[in-house]
């Protein structure tokens, strides 16, 4: 893993690793303090709820989300489960409609967050969520939970959130099948993709498949790493790489490159629209985090023959992760509820029913690798081995406020195509929320 990837973002979550046992005295109250055994709490609870807040709801995101309930309903047998999921991919909606009921103090009693600065800069910052170290100490998180990830859902020596899973955003997904009628390789470099996309574009295949904005972020994301290299990329974020740089110049003209390959009703499919046109022969690449994984093995398709994987072009040998993380809402109507849910959210039964489902790892480094399928064990290696790098989509480098000033500059820039318009909006961006004040 890139030392000065983990070092940069513990520098920009304000120093806040965490040595749990020197700080569990400081710690606010937690429910985990009246923790109980399982059996018992169930009869305690009896008529008790809890409502969970996501966006998994289609896609091989809601099976994976029946799964970890299916888990939760077997344990807590008289706590009802209320799920309170709002559609619509990466949250584009959900965090919409999170954002209100906060404001109005109506908040469910957990909800599902980004390990990183979405989770501190956004809900710790604007105290709506609870710590957790207590909760952590009784179920002994701190020793199965990667050790590189409990700085990211730490503050000031506490521990925010229960991490269920790791996601890698830099995938490319293929149609093996189109690759081969056309005669062209996996490519590994920005180049070889170019000169492969070239090849299609000229056969009558569309090379890209693109969905609705977010995606389009995603995209980015994932061609600033290939054409900066994840050191140049982890300094975007903690202000060691000018915005304003030719390197900089020379991704955006990259990316603006690779839009030329795509289809042209991408701002009106969804990421599983755009996943079906690869699976379908009508289209060779899509560019998509591995909850796509997820959704091919709901569609019951066969890995390396009806789809296969790569990490994104010029990112062999990087994993570009987020994390899904459940919280604990300050004035959570059921905490006892919450409690049972993070319970079973960080258990090794809950991570082992959610992940091979949803198309991830787990956070946890005890799952058993045998339940996952061949993408998902192809992750954990790269996930072990790889440099690590954070995701600006899914809420790991850039707090709430950077990211949407990037997402405002991008629709802009897929509207008129200005590539200096572009990256003068991106160093202002910087300025204004970023690092480069
Ligand atoms: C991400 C989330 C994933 C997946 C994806 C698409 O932000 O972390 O779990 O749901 O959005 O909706």
């Amino acid at each position: 893993m890139s030392k000065k990837f983990w070092s940069s973002l513990i520098a920009i979550l304000l120093l806040s690793a965490v040595v749990l046992t020197a700080c569990g005295g400081a710690a606010p109250e937690s429910p985990a303090e009246e923790a109980a055994p399982a059996e018992e709490e169930s009869m305690e609870m009896e008529d008790a709820q809890v409502e969970v807040f996501s966006w998994w709801t289609g896609g091989g995101e809601a099976a994976g989300l029946d799964a970890m309930i299916e888990v939760f309903g077997a344990e807590y047998t008289d706590v009802e489960f209320v799920n309170a999921a709002v559609a619509g991919g990466a949250g584009t909606n959900a965090r919409a409609v999170l954002a209100s009921r906060l404001q109005a103090g109506d908040p469910p009693d957990s909800w599902q967050g980004h390990a990183g600065q979405e989770l501190i800069g956004t809900y710790v910052v604007g105290g709506q969520i609870e710590a957790l170290n207590d909760l952590y100490d009784a179920e002994g998180w701190v020793d199965v939970m990667p050790e590189t990830l409990i700085p990211l859902i730490s503050h000031e020596g506490n521990i925010y959130s229960v991490p269920v899973n790791i996601h890698r955003a830099n995938v490319m997904w293929y149609n093996p099948t189109v690759l081969s009628d056309n005669g062209v390789e996996v490519p590994a470099t920005m180049d070889e993709w170019f000169a492969a996309m070239d090849t299609l574009q000229a056969a009558g295949v569309t090379p890209l498949a693109l969905g609705e904005q977010w995606t389009q972020l995603h995209l980015l994301e994932t061609v600033l790493l290939g054409s900066l290299g994840s050191d140049a990329y982890d300094g975007l974020w903690d202000g060691s790489t000018d915005w304003a740089s030719a390197e900089v110049t020379a991704a955006l003209d990259d990316f603006a490159k690779v839009l030329t390959y795509t289809n042209s009703d991408a701002a009106s499919l969804s990421w599983q629209d755009a996943s079906q046109l690869v699976v379908n022969g009508d289209a060779a690449f899509n560019v998509m985090g591995d909850w796509a994984a997820g959704y091919y093995i709901e569609l019951e398709l066969t890995a390396m023959e009806d789809y296969g994987w790569a990490p994104t072009p010029g990112s062999v040998g990087v994993f570009q992760f987020l994390s899904d993380s459940f919280t604990l809402a300050v004035g959570a109507p059921h905490p006892e509820g919450a409690e049972a849910w993070l319970k079973v959210a960080g258990s090794k039964a809950g991570q082992e029913a959610f992940n091979p489902v949803k198309g991830s790892i787990c956070a946890r480094t005890d799952c058993d690798p045998s339940l996952f399928g061949e993408y998902l064990q192809s992750a954990m290696e790269d996930w072990g081995s790889n440099t690590v790098s954070g995701s600006l989509t899914h809420g790991v480098v850039a707090n709430d406020s950077w990211k949407s000033e990037i997402d405002t500059a991008l629709g802009l820039f897929v509207a008129g195509q200005d590539v200096a318009g572009f990256q003068d909006a991106l160093v202002a961006a910087c300025a204004s929320s970023g690092p480069c004040k």
